[in-house]
């Protein structure tokens, strides 16, 4: 009888055990559910969004995002791919914003002749955008000097 409620006793704490830390299982790494030594499943790849009108902003000092694909747009220390339609020299031809007059300061705020190397690497801040899913919940709100709200 002893042992029987003993084993009962080890049972319904287990059982205790086990409910109380199945949340802890839940919560899933993006890298998901994969032991350390093993490789990750690679992510599902993205499509990148059709080219588009400009995209509307959140805040003020926002990159504003890329509203077309950048696929094979290269960003080196020979060229830089953005810059042939978004340079002042190219943009009336590009039919595209010219880049913003703050890319031309260094960090002192020294105003230079040409781009800043800060802002030579655009993906660095501005990015594409794919049919991905929020990965977590967001609730942001676009402030009211753009909403008006
Ligand atoms: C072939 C020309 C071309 C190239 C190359 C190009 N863009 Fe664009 N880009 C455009 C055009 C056209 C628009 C849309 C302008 C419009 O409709 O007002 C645009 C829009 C943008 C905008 C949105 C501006 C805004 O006011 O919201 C960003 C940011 C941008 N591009 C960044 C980039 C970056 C970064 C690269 C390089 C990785 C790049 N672009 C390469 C032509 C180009
Ligand atoms: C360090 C971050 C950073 C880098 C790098 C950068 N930008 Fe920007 N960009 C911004 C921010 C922030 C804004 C919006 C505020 C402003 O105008 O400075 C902006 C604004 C712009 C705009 C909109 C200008 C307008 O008049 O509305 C364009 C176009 C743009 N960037 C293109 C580029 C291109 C092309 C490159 C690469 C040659 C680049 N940016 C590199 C941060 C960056």
């Amino acid at each position: 009888m002893i042992k029987k409620l003993s084993v009962a006793l080890v049972l319904w704490s287990a059982s205790g055990v086990v409910t109380q830390f199945a949340t802890a299982a839940d919560v899933e790494s993006l890298r998901g559910q994969t032991a350390i030594e093993d490789e990750s499943r690679p992510p599902e790849p993205k499509k990148y969004a059709k080219d588009g009108e400009p995209l509307p902003r959140d805040y003020v000092q926002q990159p504003p995002l890329i509203p077309h694909k950048i696929t094979n747009y290269r960003i080196d220390a020979n060229s830089n791919k953005c810059l042939s339609c978004h340079s002042w020299k190219n943009y009336r031809e590009a039919g595209a914003t010219k880049i913003s007059q703050t890319h031309f300061q260094d960090r002192d705020e020294n105003v230079l002749a040409n781009i800043s190397a800060r802002r030579y690497f655009c993906t660095q801040c501005h990015v594409p955008q794919a049919n991905a899913r929020p990965l977590v919940e967001n609730t942001f709100k676009p402030i009211t000097a753009i909403s008006g709200q």
